[in-house]
């Protein structure tokens, strides 16, 4: 019983196809990004102009033809509107001409259900960390379960305050990525540090470092923006932790690609006892895998979706999908 899961939430166009939890195939393509960053139209052009071949070279990695494929999921929400509406109108085409059923998927949970498969969790605490989200969640309620959200940003996602901070200092690619280049082996400098029980902001922070880059050292700042904006969102993580009493913690989502951040997480989870784990990279980046195995979940749950309730939500949050599967 093969799934098939579209991603094109943001700048990745991704195609992922799942069997009974295993991944068949996980094709990606990505809008090339340039210094004026993401043009919603042009990046939802490039995934129309490449979403049909993409799913075609994912079925033949899975070796597998148009008609094997029993189910299709895509992603809802939350992210670029005509970005997420390719996947949409994709995913419905599929499932009205092939006659199978489609589900729509919040990329947020995701990420921490693909996660937690990988390592064979069953409720964990998870910190979901990407570009415009930042918030430590974990499954609550008896008999409606969902994704509570203990604590979050309060303003931008610690992804899109990474980037900010590279396309500000002229760093390319203008990635958080490469902030973490840049920062190794520099030296602390103090910066602005604010939590608020479990929550936290970035904008204050974001804001000082890009002031002291221009009469400091850009590595110095570079490795202080990293290790105060992970150590925040590390005493968040150990708040909840303590709060719930969780005995798994995992990190996911874009930033949870960070060796930084995870190396700290390990170490809050090496002093409690509990067990840490995270996905591998290919399912931190945005993936079509992810959306096709939580479809394949919200299909056996018996979970069932008319074509016309099929709809897209820039800000679809974590806490309003029913988890079904539990
Ligand atoms: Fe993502």
């Amino acid at each position: 019983m093969a799934v098939i899961g579209i991603e094109s939430s943001a700048h990745t166009l991704g195609i992922g196809i799942v069997e009974n939890g295993k991944v068949l195939a996980n094709a990606k393509a990505m809008f090339p990004i340039s210094d004026k960053g993401i043009i919603p139209m042009k990046v939802a052009d490039f995934h129309a102009n490449n979403v049909f071949r993409l799913m075609r070279q994912a079925l033949a990695a899975a070796n597998l033809a148009e008609n094997d494929i029993n189910a299709i999921g895509y992603t809802k929400g939350p992210g670029i509107g005509p970005c997420l509406d390719v996947a949409r109108v994709a995913a419905v085409s599929f499932s009205l001409i092939h006659n199978v059923p489609i589900f729509p998927v919040n990329h947020a949970v995701a990420h921490v259900e693909i996660a937690k498969a990988q390592n064979n969790f069953s409720n964990p605490l998870a910190l979901y960390v990407s570009g415009g989200n930042s918030q430590i969640v974990a499954i609550s309620g008896e008999k409606k379960k969902h994704y509570h959200v203990y604590g979050e940003t309060f303003d931008i996602g610690i992804g899109n305050m990474l980037d900010s901070f590279a396309k500000e200092i002229g760093l390319k690619p203008a990635w958080g990525s490469s902030v973490a280049k840049l920062a190794e082996n520099g030296s602390y400098i103090p910066m602005p540090y604010t939590v608020k029980g479990m929550d936290f902001t970035f904008t204050g922070l974001l804001t000082n470092a890009i002031k002291l880059a221009a009469s400091h050292s850009k590595r110095d700042v570079a490795f202080s923006l990293q290790e105060t904006s992970f150590s925040m969102l590390c005493e968040a993580v150990e708040r909840a932790l303590m709060l719930l009493g969780s005995n798994e913690l995992v990190v996911a989502g874009g930033v949870a690609q960070s060796a930084r951040l995870k190396e700290m997480l390990a170490s809050i989870a090496k002093e409690h006892s509990i067990k840490f784990g995270f996905a591998a990279n290919e399912y931190n980046a945005d993936n079509g895998a992810m959306i096709a195995y939580v479809a394949e979940k919200m299909k056996d749950a018996g979970m069932h979706f008319l074509a016309r309730q099929c709809s897209v939500s820039q800000r679809y949050r974590i806490d309003k999908v029913e988890i079904k599967w539990q």
